[in-house]
């Protein structure tokens, strides 16, 4: 698989497409209404390639034709929240472009996989499988990784400890009711419970629910890209290597944890296949 596809190529998806080409891992197509500077990122991210020492093609164009082909689509089109907005505030104006997104892989790489990155993300996942009619595992939402990547970077920063050190999972729905298993977290082996107060871990909770909503009252012109793409970039990685590594993705839930026909963030294994396996781990009453 050397093709990939990044259907919108605002902050995160030329962010993402630098990361895959630059890692080496695939020749990249953009798609976006915006053609021009489409068009420019990818000559822009061309010359880049003699310093940064790849081979990979990078090409944009607002014509999905150029997709054809693809081994996996990211849909990262759409409008991202500003400050004042909430990610399901995104619904109406977001639903229609990821509608048209996933209607042109079915149609042109029908045998893709699909992550959807554009918000509300749990939604969004849930209409481009609708749109697809593809098998639940090869259609997943990007946001568990990065919320596992905020609440990471908050408990090293409160701890001290590597990024290394700290094992956690963030699951549930991309938004205020995401869920960190504090149960299932450790700090160099311990039991995050154990090292800090129940207040210290609500603050840490806290403050990664804010975390996006702090980065885009930052930027006031937009929302986070380089931990969202960063992100994108690992499940990428994960399904082209085979690596089957567990992250915590948006997927089409049937019976899983109780739940079905909902789309919500979960433990999966990720491999060629795409969402190969859903990890049902065990959890305690409030994280239920
Ligand atoms: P951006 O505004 O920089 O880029 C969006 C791009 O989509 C623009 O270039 C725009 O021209 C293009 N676009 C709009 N309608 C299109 C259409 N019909 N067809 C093709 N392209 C179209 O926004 P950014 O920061 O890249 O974010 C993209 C989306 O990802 C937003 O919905 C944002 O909320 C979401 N997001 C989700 C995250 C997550 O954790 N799931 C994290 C960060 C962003
Ligand atoms: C974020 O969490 C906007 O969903 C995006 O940064």
């Amino acid at each position: 698989m050397t093709k990939v596809s990044i259907i919108g190529a605002g902050n995160v998806g030329a962010t993402l497409a630098m990361r895959i080409a630059e890692a080496d891992l695939a020749d990249v197509v953009m798609i976006d209404i915006a053609e021009g500077a489409c068009r420019g990122k990818a000559m822009d991210l061309t010359d880049s390639a003699p310093i940064m020492g790849h081979n990979r093609r990078i090409t944009g164009s607002k014509d999905y034709k150029d997709i054809a082909g693809s081994g996996i689509a990211v849909i990262t089109a759409g409008f991202p929240r500003m400050p004042g907005m909430s990610r399901e505030e995104l619904f109406q104006k977001n639903s229609s472009v990821v509608r048209e997104a996933a209607a042109n892989v079915k149609s042109l790489c029908p045998q893709a996989i699909i992550i959807v990155v554009t918000n509300p993300l749990d939604a969004m996942t849930y209409l481009a499988s609708r749109e697809s009619c593809f098998d639940r595992r090869r259609v997943m939402g990007m946001a568990g990784v990065l919320d596992t990547a905020r609440f990471t970077a908050v408990l090293a920063e409160i701890s001290g400890a590597d990024y290394k050190d700290i094992k956690t999972f963030v699951i549930g729905s991309h938004g205020d009711s995401m869920v960190p298993l504090v149960s299932c977290t450790t700090i160099k082996g311990s039991p995050v419970s154990k090292i800090f107060s129940q207040d210290k871990i609500d603050l840490a909770l806290a403050r990664t629910k804010n975390r996006g909503a702090e980065i885009m009252n930052l930027l006031k012109a937009g929302s986070a890209y380089y931990a969202p793409s960063a992100s994108a970039y690992y499940m990428v990685r994960a399904i082209i290597k085979d690596t089957k590594e567990v992250m915590s993705v948006s997927c089409i839930l049937q019976g899983e944890y109780g739940l079905k026909d909902v789309c919500i963030g979960v433990p999966a294994k990720l491999g060629k296949g795409g969402a190969e396996e859903i990890i049902e781990l065990p959890l305690n009453g409030r994280e239920k």
